[in-house]
């Protein structure tokens, strides 16, 4: 099967390529890129002028909740809502039901991912045993595992104890695997339902100090630093955050970090609202925060943009702000909300934006190929774009099983129109392109 993508322009990160090419996929991997490519026979010829092509978008924090929390989202509804954002790679979060902590369950969520077809899903694995931050995770297994599991997080439950911190950076230098610790000093955000400064004082409502991330990045960054692992901090917010992951990157230790895009656009004065919607962890802060935080995705101190894609049910979300889980929706507007925020906003050029959504996470762990360069004899996992496309979000059209979406009736510019997964058009014309099941072996698809 050969598909011509013609006259788009090829944002190609790895090879710093930024020029309209034609770029002809064979049999699931790309076969040439040039000025101008003839058509040969039996070619499919996809129109892309005025479209950008890219690699494969990859999400490095994903909730997908299967097993455990299929009224939410489950693995087929997560992967399509990936494909529709343009993503072929997902890292599926750990905090499901059961926990991913052992092999069973780590082989079955990149196994159904497999069987799905629309989307690679890579699991994380939990750093301690059942979320609980005591015992650690069998991280030998785990990465010895058919997922390959080299990224480790206990998700939404900051590791307090310093020595179990210490020892899972230590275990995870066996392996050259990723701990990613959620930033949080969880003294410090004690009954906390909003970013604490002055709008959580005119709501009366108790807050998470600026302090409390910047406290765990503190921490975290120098146990690594001691003992040369490798830190992946989620989620960033603030600007002191910025800083501190700045001068450690200075100092050469082997930190990288994510920036969501809810945290690229909203500010605390949504709270205002009630609507708990605005809910999320850590919460949206202020405009200060959002610059630090655009300024440092520019600057390469955040390696990647992550969704922290949370669907939550309503019966769950849709009660009053207090009892309201945290957590909303990202995959299907990640771009859209970059492109808007940061993009056309002038401060990322497209190709270093396209960048941290391929080779930034892509370079945090292993992803078989996803997010690399767009040349002769790589998998063809590839994402059309039109920059241009104005579209109104409507939670009831998105694919996620969930609908806390926060972007809900907002104009945003930018979207996905096709996705391909290994050669095969997962997203066509902004339609999800549901597979036959796939029997490949991840050791098939790493090139
Ligand atoms: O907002 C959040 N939602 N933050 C977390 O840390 C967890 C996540 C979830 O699982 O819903």
């Amino acid at each position: 099967m050969r598909i011509l993508l013609r006259h788009g322009r090829v944002l190609d990160p790895a090879a710093g390529t930024d020029a309209v090419r034609d770029v002809l996929v064979v049999d699931g991997s790309v076969a040439e890129v040039a000025d101008h490519l003839d058509t040969p026979s039996d070619t499919e010829v996809i129109d892309c002028d005025g479209l950008w092509v890219t690699p494969g978008f990859v999400d490095l924090h994903t909730h997908l909740r299967e097993p455990g929390g299929e009224g939410a989202e489950d693995i087929a509804t997560g992967s399509a809502a990936g494909a529709a954002g343009g993503y072929t790679a997902l890292c599926a979060m750990a905090n499901t039901d059961p926990v991913c902590d052992a092999v069973p369950i780590a082989d079955m969520v990149w196994r159904r991912g497999r069987e799905v077809g629309l989307v690679d899903v890579f699991p994380v694995g939990s750093i301690t045993r059942g979320l609980r931050g005591e015992e650690l995770s069998p991280f030998g297994e785990l990465h010895g595992s058919a997922a390959r599991v080299d990224f480790f997080s206990d998700d939404g439950i900051p590791l307090a104890d310093a020595l179990v911190m210490r020892r899972a950076l230590q275990y995870a230098t066996a392996f050259d695997a990723v701990i990613c610790n959620h930033a949080e000093e969880p003294d410090l955000t004690a009954d906390a339902q909003m970013n604490e400064g002055a709008m959580s004082s005119v709501l009366g409502l108790p807050g998470w100090p600026h302090e409390a991330e910047e406290v765990m990045i503190a921490r975290d960054l120098i146990l690594a630093g001691g003992v040369g692992a490798r830190l992946h901090v989620p989620h960033v917010t603030t600007a002191g955050a910025v800083e501190l992951i700045r001068l450690a990157k200075q100092r050469g230790v082997r930190v990288t970090a994510e920036v969501t895009p809810h945290h690229l656009l909203l500010t605390d004065d949504l709270v205002a609202s009630y609507d708990p919607v605005f809910k999320v962890n850590p919460p949206v802060r202020t405009d200060a925060d959002v610059q630090a935080l655009r300024a440092a995705l520019a600057d390469g101190t955040i390696d990647a943009v992550a969704t922290d894609h949370a669907p939550h049910v309503p019966e769950l979300k849709d009660q009053e702000w207090e009892h309201a889980p945290c957590g909303m929706l990202g995959l299907e507007t990640a771009f859209g909300v970059v492109n808007t925020a940061v993009i056309r906003a002038g401060v990322l050029d497209p190709l270093q934006a396209i960048a941290r959504f391929t080779t930034g996470p892509a370079g945090v762990r292993d992803l078989a190929g996803h997010g690399g360069a767009i040349a002769a004899g790589r998998p063809a996992n590839l994402t059309v774009l039109d920059p241009e496309r104005t579209w109104t979000v409507d939670g009831r059209a998105l694919h996620s099983r969930a609908r806390n979406t926060p972007y809900q009736g907002r104009e945003l510019t930018g979207r996905a129109v096709h996705t391909l997964l290994r050669g095969r058009f997962t997203l066509r014309d902004g339609e999800v392109v549901p597979d036959q099941p796939s029997t490949t072996s991840t050791s098939e698809v790493a090139q």
